[in-house]
């Protein structure tokens, strides 16, 4: 373990205690820690659109437990009814937000478990045992990127990061930031440079909160400073995670991650995604199908609650981005680090058994 890691207690922003889901509210960082409990359906949706729980693989957790809570209120006489009932609550949780793909695998996983069951009850435990699974086995995997990872990370130069993918996105632990964070861990000490990610601020807010938490030093820039920084030559290798990853390989992720690698390609420098297989969506030949979520204008328009655009100004909100397989020079999963071309090893990797089972 390195001396520059103070970590007391590991964070996991997914709750799940005295049968109720709670979130770490993560609008409200990093000014206060405030949890929320979701009841319903209802509620799922609006946390994970409000952004109280955000990142693609703690939306996708957060909605499995949804999906437990739901089965658990709904009252239907038969066991059709109920999976009638319990369809039309997963495309509820579902529509919540489009582009993360974590999001309808958790639900479609929930689903597909409920109809192995025969009767209501014994499928709403079903479902309950899955999310838990999901959970832990989340975890897991981002320890085993962070591993496969870390030995791509440079031993004393800069590495820069974007949005938020440590362990507030996940169950526990973190992607990208994972990798980092094994790094440091590993005793290398790669010098940390991460974004602040507008409009909805994730490096600002939150991945400075989480690495100041680890103890791990690192420098904060506006998204514009990044070209700048990477021909100083201070940055040896970038890493992002992702929200999906179609089957040629192309990866959209927080908007700005596509600047960030046709930068790193201008300055000779490697571009690395760092997801879990949940978030790989072989449905989807290239980027092009991917559904890139766009946001109110007001996010854009203000800042803290205070408008800083000028009235009347028309806005262009699209929080995610494609980024070219082409552009990205591994992506670094559970099951180890995959190199260009990517389709068949997205492909194999596919027909392996699921990553997440019942417990
Ligand atoms: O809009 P957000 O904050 O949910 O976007 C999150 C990202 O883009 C992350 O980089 C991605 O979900 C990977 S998180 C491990």
């Amino acid at each position: 373990m390195s001396d520059l890691l103070t970590i007391t207690e590991e964070l996991q922003p997914i709750v799940w205690q005295e049968d109720k889901l709670l979130l770490l509210d993560q609008t409200m960082l990093p000014a206060s820690e405030e949890w929320v409990t979701v009841h319903d359906a209802v509620g799922a949706v609006e946390a994970i659109r409000s952004m109280r729980v955000r990142g693609a693989p703690a939306i996708g957790i957060a909605a499995a437990y949804a999906m437990a809570i739901a089965a658990r209120s709904i009252e239907a006489p038969t066991m059709p009814a109920f999976l009638g009932a319990l369809d039309a609550q997963a495309a509820r949780i579902s529509a919540a937000r489009p582009t993360a793909v974590n999001l309808g695998w958790a639900v479609q996983r929930c689903q597909d478990a409920a109809r192995t069951c025969n009767t209501p009850g014994q499928a709403a435990a079903r479902i309950l045992a899955l999310a838990q699974a999901m959970r832990e086995q989340d975890i897991e995997a981002n320890k085993a990127i962070a591993r496969n990872g870390a030995a791509l990370m440079p031993d004393s130069g800069g590495v820069l990061t974007h949005c938020n993918t440590g362990a507030l996105a996940t169950a526990g632990y973190g992607t990208a930031l994972g990798v980092i964070r094994a790094a440091l861990e590993s005793g290398k000490r790669p010098r940390v440079f991460h974004t602040e990610t507008r409009p909805w601020l994730q490096g600002a807010r939150l991945t400075a909160w989480e690495l100041a938490r680890l103890g791990i030093p690192a420098t904060l820039l506006v998204d514009s400073a990044a070209g700048a920084l990477m021909a100083s030559g201070h940055v040896a290798a970038v890493v992002t995670g992702a929200d999906r990853i179609a089957a040629n390989g192309d990866t959209a992720n927080k908007i700005g991650t596509y600047t960030l690698a046709a930068l790193a390609a201008a300055n000779g420098i490697p571009f690395y995604v760092a997801a879990p297989f949940s978030t790989v969506d072989l449905n989807v030949k290239s980027g092009q199908d991917i559904p890139v979520e766009e946001r109110p204008a007001a996010e854009v328009t203000s800042l803290a609650g205070q408008r800083i655009a000028a009235e009347g100004v028309a806005v262009w909100n699209p929080v995610f981005d494609v980024t070219p397989a082409g552009l990205i020079a591994a992506i670094i999963t559970e099951h180890g680090v995959l190199r260009p071309p990517y389709e068949t090893q997205l492909n194999s990797l596919a027909r392996q058994p699921e990553v997440t089972e019942v417990a």
